[in-house]
Formats: structure tokens, sequence, C-alpha cells
């Protein structure tokens, strides 16, 4: 069992998910009702597993198993109130042979509200009998504890990435945005750079290309990133990478058309608009660009 004080110290946990307490979730002492701490914990699991760039379903059915809560235990130390922005903590302590052991604490600021652990089981989703563990889980979660990086990105032209890119961006602006298959499968796929971002399981959960022109600039587009993934980080690592090899390439500049919509996502990128707002595929686009000489 971990010492208390390990638990007890923030910087002790990688991940952190932050959890407002909502109006419903108070008692009568106009304190966080117990049992909606399992609630925090439960939704702090899910960021977990997506902060590791793991799509929970997509997982779990290409390992062939589910991971099942045999043990869940809570220990409160002080309470929390309404409106208070909490701090809830996770860590991966141990990988036993079936089981994963999750340790939570919750804070607010730095004074410790609730610890609580968790034992997972890896098991089978017909029998719910226990499996190994995963290697590739396995390591992935380890990586992550220790620090390592969880996603790798990987730069290639259209034969050695279509498989993957295609998959993703049919996922993404077909099948999601409604855009007709062959306004996004166009010509320029054949002569561009493109970038895949793979977690690490092997799953290609971003990409992204990029067209090179005749002068100094070029042009990004298609960066999608996995729906249920978005929001950690993947969608400003491919366009780094992209970047990268527009840098690498000799451009001082990059341009692009951002959905409306995605205007916030390249604007935190350091992009700036210019222009009017136009129609393509039926969506709303403005033109953005960035200087790399500046942004590096
Ligand atoms: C747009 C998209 C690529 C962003 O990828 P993502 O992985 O979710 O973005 P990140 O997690 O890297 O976010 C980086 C920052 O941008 C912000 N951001 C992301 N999407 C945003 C949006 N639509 N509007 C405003 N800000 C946004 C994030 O909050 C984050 O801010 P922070 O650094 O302050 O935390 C992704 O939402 C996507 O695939 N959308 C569907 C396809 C699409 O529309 N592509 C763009 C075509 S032009």
């Amino acid at each position: 069992m971990t010492p208390k004080s390990v638990v007890a110290a923030k910087q002790n946990f990688r991940f952190s998910h932050k959890q407002r307490v909502g109006w419903s979730e108070v008692d009568a002492h106009k304190v966080v009702l117990h049992a909606h701490f399992q609630k925090y914990f439960d939704a702090a699991e899910a960021e977990y597993w997506r902060t590791l760039s793991l799509p929970y379903d997509q997982t779990m059915a290409e390992l062939g198993g589910q991971l099942c809560v045999k043990k869940f235990s809570l220990e409160y130390v002080a309470p929390a109130r309404c409106d208070d922005l909490l701090d809830v903590r996770m860590r991966c302590a141990r990988i036993g042979n079936s089981s994963i052991v999750l340790e939570g604490a919750v804070f607010l600021g730095d004074a410790l509200l609730v610890t609580c652990e968790q034992i997972l089981v890896f098991a089978s989703p017909v029998s719910q009998r226990p499996m190994s563990v995963p290697a590739a889980l396995r390591k992935v979660t380890e990586d992550f504890e220790a620090g390592l990086p969880v996603v790798h990105y990987k730069g290639g032209s259209w034969d050695e990435l279509s498989d993957d890119a295609l998959e993703l961006r049919i996922e993404v602006f077909v099948e999601e945005q409604g855009i007709a298959l062959e306004s996004e499968v166009d010509l320029h796929d054949a002569h561009a750079m493109h970038v895949v971002a793979y977690n690490g399981l092997g799953q290609a959960v971003a990409t992204g290309r990029l067209l090179s022109s005749d002068n100094d600039q070029a042009k990004i587009g298609r960066v999608a990133v996995k729906r249920s993934l978005r929001g950690t980080g993947l969608g400003s690592g491919v366009l780094r990478a992209l970047q990268a090899l527009a840098l690498q390439r000799g451009h001082s500049m990059v341009k692009l058309h951002a959905q409306c919509t995605s205007r916030g996502f390249y604007e935190k990128m350091g992009y700036l608009a210019y222009g009017p707002v136009f129609e393509e595929d039926d969506l709303a686009h403005i033109k953005m660009s960035l200087s790399l000489l500046k942004s590096r």
C-alpha cells in the first residue's frame, strides 16, 4: 500500500482533472454528499485514459478485454462545498498480472479533501474472467507515469500514411461533418507531406497535411483529431509537426483555410485571420497564416 504522505502530495501525480461542484451535489449540511466523490473519480478516470491518448472503447475492443472495478475505496479528510473548483488527481500506482491499481486524491488548492484507491481487473467481456494486462497497455501506462511521451508523430508521403490518415479523415470530415468523399480526398494528397499521430497501441489518433508551393509559403490542411480525444493536445501536436516539416522544406510562412468553428484553436497556436469569411464544402471558413520565423 502506498504511504499516505505520497497520496497527500499533489506533486506526486502527473494527471489532474478540474471538477466544479454543482448545486445538486451538496447535501443538507451544504457540503458535497460523499457519494459524489465516486462520480468525480469516475470522470477523472475517463480523462486519465484520454490523456494517455487511448480512446477507451476502441482500445478495449482491440485488446479484447475490459477494465472491471474490483474495489473502490474512499477516505474523507475534509469537506468540499458548492462552487469549489476541485483538483482531482489520479495515478497508476501498480500493475499486477491482471490488476491495475489507480490512486486518486481530491485537492482544493493545496488542501487534501479525499483520497481513493481503485483496483481494476482486466477481464474477458464474455466470461468476466481475469486476463493478463496486455503488454502494450502496461507500457503506455508506465511510460505516462514515468513522464515519457505516449504519442509519436510520424511524417511521410501519401503512399506511406494514406491508410491511417484516410480512415481518420473519413471518420471526421465525411461521417462527422458531412463533407463529400470526392471533395475530401483530392489530387493534392499524392504530392503532399502527411503527419499521423500514433498512440502507444499504434492506433492512429490525429492527422494533417502540408502542401508546398513555389514561393516560401506552405499550406496546411485536413487537420483532424479522433473525436473522443479532442482537447488533449493532439491537434496542436499535429500542427507543430507540420510546421516543423514546413521549416525543414525552407518555408517561412504557413497558410490555411480554417473552419470558423476551429478559428480559436489556430489563434491559440499563433495564427492570424485575414480576409472575409467564405464558404468551402458548405462550411464557413476564414483564411489564416503564421510566420514560422516569428513563432520559433
Ligand atoms: C480543431 C481540432 C483539430 C483541434 O484539435 P484538439 O486536439 O482538440 O486541440 P488541442 O487539444 O491541441 O487544443 C489546443 C488549444 O486549442 C483550444 N481549442 C481546441 N479546439 C478549439 C476550438 N474549436 N475553438 C477554440 N479553441 C479550441 C484548446 O482548448 C486548447 O487550448 P489550451 O491550450 O488553452 O488548453 C479538433 O477539434 C478537430 O479535429 N475538429 C474536427 C475537424 C476540424 O474541424 N478540423 C479543422 C479543420 S480547419
